[in-house]
């Protein structure tokens, strides 16, 4: 029995990231005044942007503070040292976290340039860092074209945890231009698995553009099926996908 994750249209992204940052405001303050740090899981790409510029203005505001919030990021490219200005580190420090009060002990990527003979310990380790962490509150996504949340490309189980993954062939393509060329895109990642993604206990997934729409409908009313590791959303209790008009054009 499952029901599909319900989509909700706004008029532009703006919008969408407005009600959200609202939304995470309340939950992060109920969260922390029930004595404990609220665990948010955050994603990277061009969609979550406006969503971080408005949690910036709230925290200036004065309206949110990160002092009680442990973070664990979806994924990282294999290959990138943190400085690297493409790497998941480097985004994350540049969109979010050098301007809001977060510890920096509280902050969790994975390792890009772990060793190789390292890696399985590596993903075990982040793993039991999240649950210990008393699991994953709320969790944020985008949607890449093959569908996939973090970098869990077709074929990615449903029970997958987080784990070395060769990136797809289009997700390469959509990433060459910022990377100054498709040779320059790493070939791995280390990702977040489907499973680990769904036990979050609240989760969004934002989707901008016409570019979005025919993956979005896919992913709210296809298969449920390792081809589409979004379509896995349609089984959670509580995952919303916020959507500008044009993403869900095709609904
Ligand atoms: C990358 C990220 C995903 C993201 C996707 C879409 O593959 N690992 O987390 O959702 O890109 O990117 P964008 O938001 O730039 O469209």
């Amino acid at each position: 029995m499952t029901e599909s994750p319900p989509a909700r249209i706004f008029a532009d992204p703006a919008e969408a990231c407005r009600t959200l940052a609202a939304e995470l405001v309340e939950l992060v303050t109920a969260i922390n005044a029930s004595d404990r740090p609220a665990v948010l899981g955050l994603a990277t790409g061009r969609t979550p942007l406006p969503f971080y510029a408005e949690l910036i203005r709230l925290h200036r505001a004065g309206e949110l503070s990160f002092a009680q919030v442990i973070t664990f990021n979806l994924d990282e490219y294999l290959g990138l040292p943190a400085g690297h200005p493409e790497s998941y580190h480097s985004f994350m420090r540049r969109e979010l976290f050098d301007h809001v009060d977060i510890p920096v002990e509280n902050v969790h990527i994975p390792d890009g340039m772990v060793a190789p003979e390292n890696l399985a310990a590596h993903c075990a380790a982040y793993e039991d860092a999240i649950r210990a962490a008393g699991g994953i509150d709320f969790q944020l996504l985008g949607i890449g074209r093959t569908g996939h949340i973090g970098f869990n490309e077709p074929g990615s189980p449903r029970d997958s945890r987080t784990r070395e993954i060769e990136l797809d062939p289009i997700t390469r393509q959509d990433a060459a231009p910022s990377f100054g060329g498709l040779d320059q895109v790493p070939t791995h990642a280390i990702s977040m698995g489907c499973g680990t993604i769904l036990e979050a206990r609240k989760i969004a997934l934002l989707a901008w553009g016409s570019g979005k729409a025919a993956i979005v409908k896919e992913a709210l009313t296809g298969p449920i099926s390792d081809r589409v590791s979004a379509s896995f959303l349609q089984e959670h209790g509580d995952a919303t996908f916020y959507l500008d008009a044009e993403a869900g054009s095709a609904l």
